[in-house]
């Protein structure tokens, strides 16, 4: 044995295991294999596929694979306890979450060594931060349960949500699902990875044994078949993903036109800046959280370490030595830094990434500590020599591995850490505040952490920007994506059937008297002609000509989105001086109602009152968002002690939106007026069959001071206008309110770049008050972590 004063000597560290006796215990009891947990009760065996521990290469567990059958049983009873679930009171279903909390808590010795049995994580990590942030993500929605009717007037949960959740956090991606779905009254069917079912099963138990109602929670185990299998159910109302930006792309095409509620949380390449003025010695502590926190596989990982070139030889040494004490081995070793990686696929696909890398000129240092004998494991590593379009510096690698880059000014830095097409997080490193907030408003990233990394609390949301998805868990933003706002009540309205007959080679030649207006296009404050010559005819339900509209196609859409583009200054304006024009317009729209009434009477044969109350209600409408442009303000989240969190709403940037045919004014009013307020630049397609009230658009925003390029309107056919804005990978966000087809249409072909559609709003009287909610979807919540205090 050795001795202690041997140890003294030597400064080695001794062995300190944590018991997986109890665990083993509940493995055993399960040797023969896990069925599927629905409707409150483990099924029988179906076939079985393996479960193993990634740090001894055995197998621990065998688990059931889920069919498609076994998952319409798992919705079915969803479905079922649906009704009674949300019928519940708030306190009542806080009673549940509550309990779950506690027996969470009760089970943290299990829960956290069979997570690291299943993944291979260091036991400190599971122990100390899986397992706690679990149970708090179950109380802090316990919470939202009872509040619910408070803070979300008039919503209703969103149905029966099916929930797809990654190996890397196994059991905190099910409490970010589960927990704000059952607060808020939904019924939920998860499917866990393949790779780490087990503490989903251990969960399974404890939802029986708090006696939560049977089909609350059902949790089906299988493969990428499996979750796709869930994905087109057709009974589930909500899919909610975690996972490869490959997989949620398939997601997005397999729900497209469906109207299944989706949110996405892919993966990152998240940049860590460090300022020649930060503190280096934490800023190489929070290195080391930020990559090699579970071995690198998070898909916030601060993965690109952008350096200020003067200090960045300070940097890699001080890193180097860092790195070179760093302990990888037995994950459930209390003193191990380092644990295995999730299983030898992901190994394999870390060293072709690293190799591919060090081919392309990239110099490689892998921390020199030893390595377990067998089992998966990578050493922490660090690429420096990285050019900015290397292999290294563009994939996630989800892995130990850094990849290096310098810069030499803070744009430098910005346009480094924007050039990913990711978004998910960033982390930034100065003493100087100026600087750390300006750095984290330019960043394109959902999170960022200000001399501070890979913090999460359930108070505060998490999600991506761009192709990290799109969508928030946690926090106020998160919850508001498992409930419905109440929709507007639906009247008939006047109008108009949605027919696009007035297209070309369909429409009568106008003629004479009857045209008193050819509409052209708007961008970039210019009324331009279309790209193709054509026009169209405007008809009024009698089917006579009342105007011509220029017919747009895909270059005028094109246009209109670089127009945009190149107003985004409408983004950085104060809000104060957004409201401004805001007012102005409305002021504007106002003193020439009679002339906007008169347009509509004539488009849809309106009364000359009906028009009236038309025209009044988009000038309510206008009046309502210049007031709420400076008053849609963010939050300071309640986290952790000593950090500020700012969820900050920003707009997306720019945004295209397809109006409704019907309601030709207060439909585009309504879509367009929330959007620029926000401070978005747009480009609006407004009604294709009654286009003329939008034209007349143009002039009011020449007279109200709105800049060039913030408006786009580009008249036509909705479907090619629609097609190539969600094509576009210049547009953030889409609206688009039309049929199914037409929202199929934009879903399938955002699949490429995952922007953020809203389709198929509610069927509404677009006169009616509209709410909040389109201020929240004209915007996305970042959310920013400052520390304060030495
Ligand atoms: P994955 O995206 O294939 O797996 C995530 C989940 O999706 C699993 O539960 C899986 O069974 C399920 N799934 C797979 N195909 C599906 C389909 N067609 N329809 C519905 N569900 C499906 O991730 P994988 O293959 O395990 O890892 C590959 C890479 O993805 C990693 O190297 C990493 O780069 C990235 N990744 C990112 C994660 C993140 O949190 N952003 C998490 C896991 C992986």
């Amino acid at each position: 044995m050795t001795a202690v004063r041997d140890i003294l000597r030597t400064m080695d560290y001794g062995l300190a295991p944590e018991s997986d006796e109890h665990a083993r215990t509940w493995l055993t009891a399960h040797g023969g294999g896990f069925g599927h947990f629905i409707a409150g009760a483990f099924t029988p065996l179906g076939s079985l596929f393996d479960v193993f521990n990634p740090a001894r290469g055995e197998r621990i567990a065998r688990v059931s694979q889920g069919t498609e059958a076994d998952v319409a049983a798992a919705v079915a009873a969803a479905r079922k306890a649906l009704k009674p679930w949300s019928a519940l009171s708030g306190d009542a279903r806080a009673r549940h979450l509550y309990a779950l909390a506690r027996h969470i808590q009760k089970r943290e010795r299990l829960l956290a060594v069979l997570e690291s049995l299943d993944n291979g994580k260091p036991i400190r990590e599971s122990r100390d931060i899986d397992v706690p942030l679990v149970a708090r993500h179950f109380y802090h929605h316990a919470g939202w349960a009872s509040l619910i009717a408070d803070e979300f007037p008039g919503h209703k949960p969103v149905g029966v949500c099916g929930q797809i959740i990654p190996w890397n956090f196994p059991l905190l991606m099910l409490a970010w699902k589960i927990a704000p779905a059952l607060a808020a009254g939904n019924t939920v069917v998860l499917k866990p990875a393949e790779f780490t079912p087990l503490t989903a099963l251990a969960f399974a138990e404890i939802c029986v044994e708090v006696g939560l109602p049977p089909g609350v929670v059902n949790i089906v185990t299988g493969d990428g078949a499996t979750g796709a299998a869930l994905v087109g159910n057709d009974d589930v109302d909500k899919i909610a993903f975690t996972g490869s930006t490959e997989v949620g792309r398939a997601i997005r095409l397999a729900t497209a036109g469906t109207d299944k509620k989706l949110s996405l949380e892919l993966g990152g390449k998240s940049p860590f800046v460090v300022f020649e003025d930060a503190d280096l010695d934490s800023a190489v502590e929070g290195v080391v959280d930020a990559i090699w926190l579970n071995q690198g596989q998070v898909c916030c990982a601060g993965s690109r370490l952008l350096v200020a070139e003067s200090i960045a030889e300070r940097i890699y040494a001080k890193l180097r030595a860092r790195m070179a004490t760093l302990r990888v081995g037995d994950p459930l070793d209390k003193s191990i830094d380092v644990g295995a990686i999730v299983a030898p696929v992901q190994l394999e696909r870390i060293k072709r990434l690293v190799e591919a890398g060090e081919r392309e000129g990239a110099k490689v240092w892998r921390a020199p500590g030893p390595l377990p004998e067998r089992g998966c494991f990578y050493p922490p590593t660090l690429v420096t020599d990285v050019e900015p379009a290397s292999i290294l510096a563009r994939e996630e690698i989800f892995g130990p591995v850094l990849a290096a880059m310098t810069f030499r000014t803070p744009d430098e830095a910005i346009a480094l850490a924007n050039n990913t097409r990711y978004g998910l997080a960033a982390s930034v490193w100065t003493e100087n505040v100026n600087r750390a907030f300006e750095v984290s408003a330019k960043i394109k990233a959902g999170v960022v952490w200000i001399n501070s990394t890979n913090l999460f609390d359930a108070a505060s949301g998490f999600g991506g920007y761009r192709e990290s998805g799109f969508g928030r868990e946690g926090g106020r933003e998160g919850l508001a994506e498992y409930l419905v706002a109440p929709a507007g009540p639906v009247k008939s309205a006047k109008a108009v059937k949605a027919s696009l007959s007035a297209l070309p080679g369909q429409a009568p030649a106008p003629s004479g008297d009857a045209i008193d207006r050819t509409a052209k296009l708007y961008i970039g404050g210019k009324q331009t002609r279309p790209d193709s010559g054509y026009c169209y005819a405007v008809l009024d339900p009698e089917g006579k000509a009342v105007g011509l509209a220029g017919l747009g196609n895909r270059k005028d859409a094109r246009n209109a989105v670089e127009a945009a583009a190149k107003a985004s200054s409408w983004g950085a304006a104060t809000a104060h001086n957004r409201a401004q024009v805001l007012y102005y317009l409305a002021e504007n729209l106002e003193s020439r109602g009679e002339e906007f009434a008169a347009r509509l009477g004539a488009q849809i044969g309106a009364s000359a009152r009906e028009a009236r109350a038309e025209v009044e209600a988009a000038v309510r409408r206008a009046f309502y968002y210049a007031g709420f442009a400076d008053k849609y303000d963010g939050a300071v989240h309640a986290t952790k002690t000593r950090f500020v969190t700012l969820a900050m709403n920003e707009p997306w940037g720019v945004m295209g939106i397809v109006c409704p045919n019907e309601a030709p004014l207060i439909g585009f009013v309504s879509l367009l007026l929330p959007a620029i307020a926000m401070g978005n630049a747009v480009v609006v397609v407004p009604s294709a069959s009654h286009p003329l009230s939008a034209a007349d658009f143009y002039s009011l925003l020449d007279t109200s001071d709105v800049p060039a390029g913030v408006v786009n309107i580009v008249t036509g056919e909705a479907a090619t206008l629609a097609k190539t804005l969600a094509e576009h990978d210049g547009v953030d966000a889409l609206w688009c309110v039309g049929p199914r087809e037409l929202a199929r249409t934009v879903e399938a072909a955002s699949a490429a770049n995952l922007k953020a559609t809203w389709t198929r709003m509610p069927p509404r009287d677009w006169t009616d008050e509209q709410g909040r909610s389109y201020l929240r979807r004209a915007t996305q919540v970042k959310n920013i972590w400052t520390p304060y205090g030495e």
